[in-house]
């Protein structure tokens, strides 16, 4: 019997949530999964109403599932990062998720921005890491607010830290068994100590795989191949802020952010899924928005569980559905569907 914790979060949170857990609930049922699910209101509308983010009683109980679900986090009446700092990158960091798992997979009969390429073409996954970086929130003011100012912020890189993502990846790497490939994407041009450590762990571990192909990648250069060459890429790892950004770029190729699934895992305890998309409060209520980002990242849950089967079937019941072509337009109110009957039709699906 399974727990599972669920944040449905903010604006659409909760329609795509919604369709999420239909999709794993109709998955388990034919596997057999027997899970039971405990719901929290933590959000921008909580936040507003009593002033807290996340109370630490929240977090001990997140430790103690076998996964968590968020569905969105964002609010246009809170300022920026209090919500993004406070729940996301704290459970996060807390829990100590330390690898964010993005695949970058083009489905048959989505749409690409990439002229020429297609689903054979956009098939690989980024590692990101997830606990240090420039996201570590180590930093400071001096004499703020002043013509002086000067404002600090520490990127932080840790043997321990970098060696178990660079480790995690080539363990990913070798099970996937596509191009056996895996890129390290740095800065080591200019970031100097810091992708230097990168690469000296890279190395290192990668002495342990030896049948695994290493390249590396500048990370300005991995955006112009993520563009012209998505088809060198197999496993990508890279630091949080850079996997940060070329993860948006990714789920462009990949269809857009309709489409893009996420996992922040750490792989001996708990690890907590989401769409890479935002609360779009534009649309909140309005039953448009598309779950299939949201429902991918249901089916990574099942395949962090361990039924490989059971999320192999949602994903190609998204894929299906995709390749039927029923869907004229992956964007929120151009689907042709309400959100509910995507969440129908990938259910029925399976
Ligand atoms: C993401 C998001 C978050 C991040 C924000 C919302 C803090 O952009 O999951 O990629 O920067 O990690
Ligand atoms: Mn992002």
């Amino acid at each position: 019997m399974y727990k599972i914790g669920l944040i449905p979060g903010d604006g659409i949170g909760p329609e795509v949530t919604r369709e999420a857990m239909k999709v794993f609930g109709a998955a388990a049922a034919h596997a057999g999964i027997q899970y039971e699910t405990v719901e929290y209101d933590i959000g921008g509308d909580r936040y507003l109403a009593t002033g807290e983010v996340l109370p630490d009683s929240v977090l001990e109980e997140l430790r103690g599932f076998d996964a968590i679900y968020l569905g969105a986090i964002g609010h246009p009446d809170v300022k920026p990062g209090i919500l993004e700092k406070g729940i996301l990158l704290k459970v996060r960091f807390e829990l100590d998720l330390y690898i964010n798992l993005r695949p970058v997979k083009l489905y048959p009969g989505v749409p690409t921005p990439l002229k020429d390429k297609g689903p054979e073409e956009i098939d690989f996954i980024i590692v990101r890491e997830n606990t240090e970086g420039l996201y570590a929130g180590i930093g400071g003011f001096l004499k703020r607010g002043t013509r002086d100012e000067v404002a600090i912020q520490e990127m932080i890189n840790t043997y321990k830290g970098v060696e178990r993502c660079v480790r995690y990846a080539y363990e990913l790497t070798q099970k996937r068994n596509k191009e056996n490939t895996l890129t390290l994407c740095d800065k080591a041009n200019v970031l100097t100590y810091a992708h230097d450590l990168w690469r000296r762990v890279f190395d290192e571990v990668g002495e342990d795989y030896p049948d695994i192909k290493k390249e590396y990648a500048f990370v300005d250069a991995t955006t112009m191949w993520m563009v012209k060459n998505p088809e060198w890429f197999d496993v990508v790892v890279t630091c949080n802020m850079f996997g940060d950004i070329i993860t948006d770029l990714g789920a462009m190729i990949q269809g857009g952010m309709g489409v893009a699934a996420s996992g922040n895992l750490n792989p001996e305890s708990v690890a907590m899924f989401e769409p890479i998309h935002g609360s779009a409060p534009r649309y909140t209520g309005k039953n448009q928005i598309n779950p299939i980002a949201a429902i991918g990242a249901a089916g990574m849950m099942l395949d962090h569980l361990g039924h490989e089967d059971a999320a192999a079937k949602v994903e190609t019941s998204i894929s299906d559905l995709l390749a039927s072509g029923k869907i004229k337009d992956l964007g929120a109110g151009r689907m042709g569907y309400t959100t509910e009957e995507v969440g129908d039709l990938i259910a029925e699906g399976l």
